[in-house]
């Protein structure tokens, strides 16, 4: 497989809008999680998964909770069992409030060589609104510290669409965010995940997220200011500079086999229409499956010829690369138009073919969640 994903599920406090896994009893549980890693990806080698690996990605929670040496150990290991390509591209979720130019020159010398900052915003408001822990100071200086630390491939999260955000203060924020000059940048409006404290607040009517009208505004303003400098949108919520796009993601897009370690991590295996595959959220448990010896992870789904033709639509139409017609009827037969004649009609003036490719505009990307149920 070309993609390792390794998954840190420790946060040093849950923040209010997020339902990924990670608990925040860190001191007890953090110190013996790399060495459950280590079993697994020696776990994975011994049961049939195969390299060489383009790219490893340690998400969260908070990689950046692991000390420096436990990465390094964990980078040899999947070299040891897997073969990692010479420019394989090797990134670290980072959250400003946990680095120090140490820690980040620790992880580039250990072979990290992509820095995902989890900054959010560069204001007070907005910062206090997601109950982030480090303040636009601490964001700044792990900015700083990441280029001191060698990290040339940088990329800044930003949250927008925040309750009450107008357009002026979101041009401002995006300012700030270009001023840094990063390489990357995910931009993602608020979503109010259930289960969450902010769900809550929602619905209880303390806080109101922005209606579609101007969510649709701020989402074609930061497509606009980020295009303006420079930037490719090269998926719904992603933009790069020339060369700088993400290639770990990419592989989920175009539905290559990766392997997740990790409690919590998903895997996609390309056997037969592919499977996913994943680790159940739960530490005891993937800490029980691995000292028996036994399969961490469970099948989530199998698909069929149908299901696999849906999920590169569904997929492939997030990306402005968008979804190769030939390589589509090598693989299934049959052009995009004659699987989904009724869905290709539907779409119009949101999808076009041109140049081979499959592609949705970025008003179709607006509406992506409504328009793709037509091939689901
Ligand atoms: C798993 S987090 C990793 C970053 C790191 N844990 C941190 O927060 O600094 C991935 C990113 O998803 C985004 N995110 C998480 N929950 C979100 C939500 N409910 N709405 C919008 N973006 C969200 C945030 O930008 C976050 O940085
Ligand atoms: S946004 Fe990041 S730091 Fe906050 S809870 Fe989620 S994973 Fe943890």
């Amino acid at each position: 497989m070309p993609a390792l994903y390794l998954h840190i599920p420790f946060c040093l406090r849950k923040c209010p809008y997020c339902d990924f896994f990670s608990r925040d009893d860190c001191a007890a549980l953090l110190p013996g999680y790399p060495e459950l890693l280590r079993r697994h990806l020696a776990w994975a080698a011994d049961h049939g998964w195969r390299g060489p690996l383009d790219t490893i990605y340690f998400g969260g929670g908070t990689p950046s909770l692991l000390p420096p040496p436990a990465v390094g150990e964990l980078l040899a290991a999947a070299a040891r069992h897997f073969g990692l390509a010479d420019d394989a591209e090797v990134t670290l979720e980072a959250n400003p409030g946990t680095v120090t130019l140490e820690r980040l020159s620790g992880y580039r010398a250990a072979g990290v060589n992509r820095l995902s900052l989890g900054l959010q915003s560069l204001a007070p408001g907005p910062l206090a609104v997601l109950g982030r822990r480090h303040d636009v100071a601490q964001g700044v200086q792990a900015v700083q510290a990441a280029r001191r630390a060698g990290f040339a491939n940088l990329s800044l999260d930003l949250i927008f669409a925040l309750p009450g955000q107008t357009p002026a203060e979101l041009e401002a924020e995006l300012d700030r965010y270009l001023e840094l000059a990063p390489a990357h940048l995910s931009c993602y409006g608020l979503t109010a995940e259930p289960g969450t404290p902010l769900h809550r607040q929602v619905q209880d009517g303390a806080l109101a997220l922005p209606d579609g009208e101007r969510y649709a505004d701020a989402f074609l303003l930061v497509h606009e200011r980020l295009t303006a400098a420079g930037f490719e949108h090269y998926e719904i919520a992603n933009f790069a500079r020339p060369g700088r796009a993400c290639r770990h993601n990419r592989t989920y897009w175009e539905r290559r086999e990766s392997l997740g370690i990790g409690a919590g991590a998903h895997s996609f295996k390309e056997a037969g229409w592919g499977e996913r595959w994943a680790v159940p959220a739960d530490l005891a448990g993937y800490a029980a499956a691995l000292h028996g010896g036994g399969e961490p992870a469970e099948r989530l789904e199998g698909f069929d010829r149908a299901g696999a033709m849906g999920e590169t639509l569904y997929l492939g139409l997030r990306t402005r690369s968008g979804v190769d017609e030939a390589a589509f009827r090598a693989r299934f037969g049959c052009g995009v138009a004659e699987a989904y004649p009724q869905g290709v009609r539907k779409l119009q003036p949101w999808l076009a073919l041109t140049d081979g490719r499959w592609r949705l505009t970025v008003d179709g990307w607006l509406l992506y969640d409504r328009l793709i149920q037509e091939f689901l």
